[in-house]
């Protein structure tokens, strides 16, 4: 696989929306900067409102943030070009076509294209079928330098159903291989790190599993609440379809896979599904007591009033919708069979961080600061709480943002007479030590779609498993005997109801 991508046409449909301006520009630009992208890649930005080249592009420099990303622009202008058009309408994608191959000086037999849907989900088929009516998706095969390839943005479905329905119609217009589905999530580098530190050091994988782990904790905190334009698009969604079942069951299945057989994106997926496919789909009557939803109401973020989300603009009367989802999963197989993964996501919550805990059994005895009198489990409680002295079970931390850290904590003897264990942590940070910070998510993942790398993108069992786990919580949620939606302050830590989650496991979720 060649590290840059040949002659190439990069065709962005939504090219005057938010995601091009703010991710996918600056990414291509700091992709030019870091000389990944090639002289022969050009970018054509495709949207209805009628503009020229030079209107695009300085618009597009307008919205550029200062450093690399305006530098790389800079060097990358030329190769930016602008074309009107309506995926809804067949003679517009034809007449697509003949700029294109106007604009490919190698001639389309040897100008590779990449076509990114920045579009509204419901423009996904009608976009493919006007692209396929057209021939525009034929490929003879995996190594003509004429490939086409095609990038759908999330949300990739909104059930089981009509993810499986729109699977199935890309699969009509295309082969698997031609289609990369983003979780902007596996860009990241902490996230790609997961899988480096598990199979490529040795010393945690022998404990990796139900033996040795206690829990896996994930949380996905935000302390904004829904976005401006954004509320009616998010009340359909809610946190649950919004982030559990795609960013978070994803880092589920990294931390619970087994190890590949090698890098091959196929082989990294075909482990990820498993997992996903094992994960335990509660019955109804269950779901009480292993999920917690929840919405925000007025409360205090940073020192600032908050209003709740019934009252955010856009948000209609009665919404029923989640802005929190807290779920003890699991996943039943032989590694991790009786292990909770606790899962947490929130808007309006008290501190933005994204983090997974693996939090470790204690010892089976425990030899250390335990008052006369005392029975074990009360002491082990004790232990746990931090009430009684500082020994905690051994917990490594994998931070995601906003820092990118890894730590792993552990108990040592305080200096003095007694033997007192107090905790210790052993921290790595990304930034500390390789002096530069992570590229964003988007450079690496266009960068990917460009030399034809699947390994960080869904493929259609990932999302099919994903979304069989998430519509039995979903459906229950919304089943009349339900229990009613829970609420939270926003700028809180979530609903107190959250807390029964660790039942039988005597921990808590995590302050960030
Ligand atoms: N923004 C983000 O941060 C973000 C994050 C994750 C995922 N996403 C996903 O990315 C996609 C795009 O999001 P966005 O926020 O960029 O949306 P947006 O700001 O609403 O932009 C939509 C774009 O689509 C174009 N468009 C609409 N109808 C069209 C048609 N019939 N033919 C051709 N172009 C058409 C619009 O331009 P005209 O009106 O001029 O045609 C505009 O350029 C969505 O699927 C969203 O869920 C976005």
């Amino acid at each position: 696989m060649a590290s840059k991508p040949d002659a190439t046409q990069l065709v962005i449909f939504g090219a005057s929306g938010d995601l091009t301006h703010r991710k996918l520009i600056p990414a291509l630009a700091r992709l030019e900067c870091a000389g990944q992208l090639g002289s022969t890649v050009s970018i054509i930005g495709v949207a209805r409102r009628e503009m020229s080249d030079d209107a695009f592009r300085a618009e597009l420099e307008a919205a550029m943030p200062q450093g690399l990303e305006r530098e790389g622009f800079q060097s990358l202008k030329d190769r930016v070009f602008y074309h009107s058009a309506d995926v809804t309408s067949t003679a517009d994608i034809h007449a697509l076509q003949t700029r294109l191959r106007g604009l490919s000086p190698s001639g389309d037999a040897n100008t590779g294209r990449l076509f990114y849907l920045s579009l509204k989900p419901e423009l996904f088929a009608k976009t493919l079928g006007s692209l396929a009516e057209a021939g525009m998706l034929a490929m003879e095969n995996r190594d003509t330098p004429a490939w086409r390839r095609v990038v759908v943005e999330k949300p990739f479905g909104h059930d089981l159903a009509s993810a499986r329905t729109l699977n199935q119609y890309m699969h009509q217009h295309l082969r698997e291989y031609q289609i990369y589905r983003i979780d902007h999530y596996l860009g990241k580098e902490t996230v790609q790190n997961i899988l480096g530190f598990r199979f490529h050091n040795t010393i945690f994988e022998p404990l990796w599993n139900r033996h040795h782990i206690e829990l896996v904790q994930i949380t996905v905190a935000e302390s904004i609440g829904v976005e401006k334009g954004r509320a009616g698009f998010y009340d359909e969604n809610g946190a649950m379809r919004d982030v559990v079942q795609n960013h978070m069951l994803q880092l589920l299945a990294l931390v619970a896979m087994e190890a590949p057989a090698t890098l091959d994106g196929d082989d990294i997926r075909n482990q990820k599904v498993e997992v996903l496919r094992a994960l335990h789909l509660p019955d109804p009557a269950d779901l009480a007591a292993s999920s917690v939803r929840a919405r925000y109401v007025a409360g205090e973020v940073d020192g600032k009033a908050a209003i709740g989300y019934l009252d955010e603009l856009g948000v209609p009367k009665g919404s029923q919708t989640e802005t929190y989802a807290a779920l003890r999963a699991e996943v039943d197989n032989w590694r991790w069979s009786g292990v909770p993964f606790m899962l947490r996501h929130g808007k309006r919550m008290k501190k933005k961080f994204t983090e997974i805990k693996v939090q470790f059994r204690t010892p089976p005895v425990q030899l250390f600061n335990r008052p006369e009198g005392l029975s074990d489990r009360e002491f082990r409680k004790k232990l746990r709480d931090g009430s009684l002295c500082q020994v905690r079970p051994n917990i490594l931390t994998i931070s995601i943002q906003p820092s990118e850290a890894l730590s792993l904590s552990f108990g040592v003897k305080r200096p003095g007479a007694n033997m007192v264990m107090t905790p210790a942590k052993l921290n790595f940070n990304y930034e500390d030590v390789f002096q530069c910070e992570s590229a964003p998510a988007y450079q690496r993942l266009l960068l990917d779609a460009l030399i034809g790398d699947p390994t960080l993108f869904l493929r259609s069992d990932e999302i099919d498993a994903s979304w069989r786990y998430s519509d039995v919580i979903i459906d229950g949620w919304r089943a009349a005997d339900a229990r009613p939606i829970s609420e939270y302050p926003a700028g809180s830590w979530g609903p107190e109801e959250a807390d029964a989650l660790f039942e039988g496991c005597e921990g808590g979720w995590s302050r960030g």
